[in-house]
């Protein structure tokens, strides 16, 4: 490609090193698509002929459906998709495929190619949580008065639902889907016509390339445009966000699903057993989920410290910019996909959850508001009587509604028949009807409002 300059070619090693063609050639629709909305453009603009644009569109054309039919060869000598199109381009049309690099440089057309393809990737991602979403609101629904445990510590704290439970992740989920949308529209500016840097003297239209490719308009300063690679650290830092959720999620369900807590029994479709011992039933999907998520997270570290200090504008460091994306990308899709499943298909053990939340004292606090409410006792003072009554209880292994009256008047005399009604894990959740709390009631308001909010009504 520019043999004009050069006395000797590349060594091997500069061979290698150089190639991106081995993982750059994911991005050969992009290529293909930015290539003939580039040649339409130069055509409309007078600066190809017509002929020669429907020559080299036809030409790409059928690039297009040899790299669909055979895949990309990976030739180093060309280092890239660009010039492995471009090469094949001139086999199959001659010289008039030389037209085509007009008034662009790789610069703006990586750039450009890779931002087709994260915008994908980012929809992809919406697209994948939204699945998600359904599958948690719908299980929600269904679980709206099942009573499990709350944790702090990981130790029991207060009754809530699992219904409650699984809408938080609703919400993150909420979350992440609005960061990626974010950044979708932040991404979405045209960098092609920005050339090599420092933008091109030819007579070029760039709304109309920015349309073709479905971009909002053109990117605004061409140095920019070429060296950013902030829409790519924005997907990753979204989709690190994102796993981070999924991590947490997934370990909620390792946990649920071992023999002492079975909270959960997990779907076969993603489970493994031991090749050892035969009564197990590992949530390895689980575990991976938890495990892509430090990968991810470190996909967006490795393409920090690429971009930290480079000077405009591009440096060849910024090839090294999609091997990080395409790995966090295919991580998450894989990530999103399991938990999709796993929300879906998991079978809750209501009654172990119910078992477990009585069992815990969970329903410490409510006491505490009782002697509040209808003795007037001082909260301070009522959390002492109630550590009092919790500790006779353990020492007899009972629960706290176990406890008989006269137990509980030893305590504190002011306690009488009623705190019965308070004690019940069924009137814990009822209780908390506070805005955002886990009262069945709310959780089902705030399930309608998802699922209005996902069009599944
Ligand atoms: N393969 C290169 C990349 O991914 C394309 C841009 C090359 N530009 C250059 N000036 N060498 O970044």
């Amino acid at each position: 490609m520019w043999g004009g300059r050069f006395a000797e070619g590349p060594s091997a090693i500069m061979r290698e090193i150089n190639a991106s063609i081995p993982f750059d050639k994911a991005l050969w629709r992009q290529d293909i698509a930015a290539s003939k909305a580039h040649v339409a453009m130069l055509a409309a603009c007078d600066i190809v002929t017509d002929e020669d644009a429907e020559t080299i569109i036809g030409g790409l054309e059928k690039v297009a459906a040899e790299y669909e039919a055979d895949g990309v060869p990976e030739d180093w000598d060309l280092e890239d998709i660009h010039m492995t199109t471009e090469s094949r381009l001139a086999e199959l049309i001659g010289p008039v495929a030389g037209r085509l690099h007009t008034a662009r440089s790789r610069n703006d057309q990586v750039a450009t190619d890779f931002r087709l393809w994260v915008r994908e990737a980012m929809e992809e991602a919406i697209a994948g949580l939204e699945a998600l979403q359904r599958a948690l609101v719908t299980r929600a629904g269904e679980h709206a008065d099942s009573i499990m445990p709350g944790f702090t510590h990981l130790q029991t704290a207060q009754p809530v639902t699992l219904g409650h439970h699984l809408m938080a992740y609703y919400e993150m989920a909420a979350r992440d889907v609005s960061r990626f949308s974010d950044a979708r529209e932040r991404l979405n500016q045209c960098p092609l016509g920005s050339a090599a840097l420092a933008g091109t003297g030819f007579p070029i239209d760039r709304e109309m390339t920015a349309q073709a490719l479905g971009f909002a308009g053109p990117t605004t300063n061409s140095l920019d445009a070429v060296s950013d690679r902030d829409f790519a650290l924005d997907y990753l830092t979204a989709a690190s966000q994102c796993a981070l959720h999924l991590s947490r999620l997934a370990e909620e369900f390792v946990i649920w699903a071992s023999q002492p807590f079975g909270f959960v029994r997990m779907p076969d479709t993603l489970s493994t057993g031991s090749s050892i011992m035969p009564q197990k039933k590992n949530p390895d999907a689980a575990e991976l989920v938890r495990g892509h998520a430090g990968r991810i997270v470190g996909c967006q570290t490795a393409l920090m410290v690429t971009m930290k200090g480079l000077p405009l504008a591009y440096s060849k460091d910024m090839q090294d910019d999609k091997p990080p994306v395409f790995e966090a990308a295919s991580l998450l899709r894989l990530s999103i996909a399991a938990m999709v499943g796993m929300v879906a298909d998991a079978t809750f053990r209501t009654d172990r959850m119910r078992q477990a939340a009585e069992l815990g004292y969970a329903t410490a606090t409510d006491l505490a508001d009782w002697l509040v409410r209808e003795a007037d006792i001082p909260f301070r003072e009522a959390h002492h009587i109630t550590g009092a009554a919790v500790k006779l209880a353990e020492s007899q292994g009972k629960a706290l509604d176990e406890l008989t009256m006269d137990e509980l008047t030893n305590i504190d005399s002011r306690i009488d028949e009623r705190v019965y009604k308070a004690l019940s894990v069924e009137a814990s959740v009822a209780a908390r009807k506070s805005h955002g709390g886990t009262a069945p009631d709310e959780v089902r308001k705030r399930v309608a409002q998802a699922r209005e909010a996902l069009g599944m009504n």
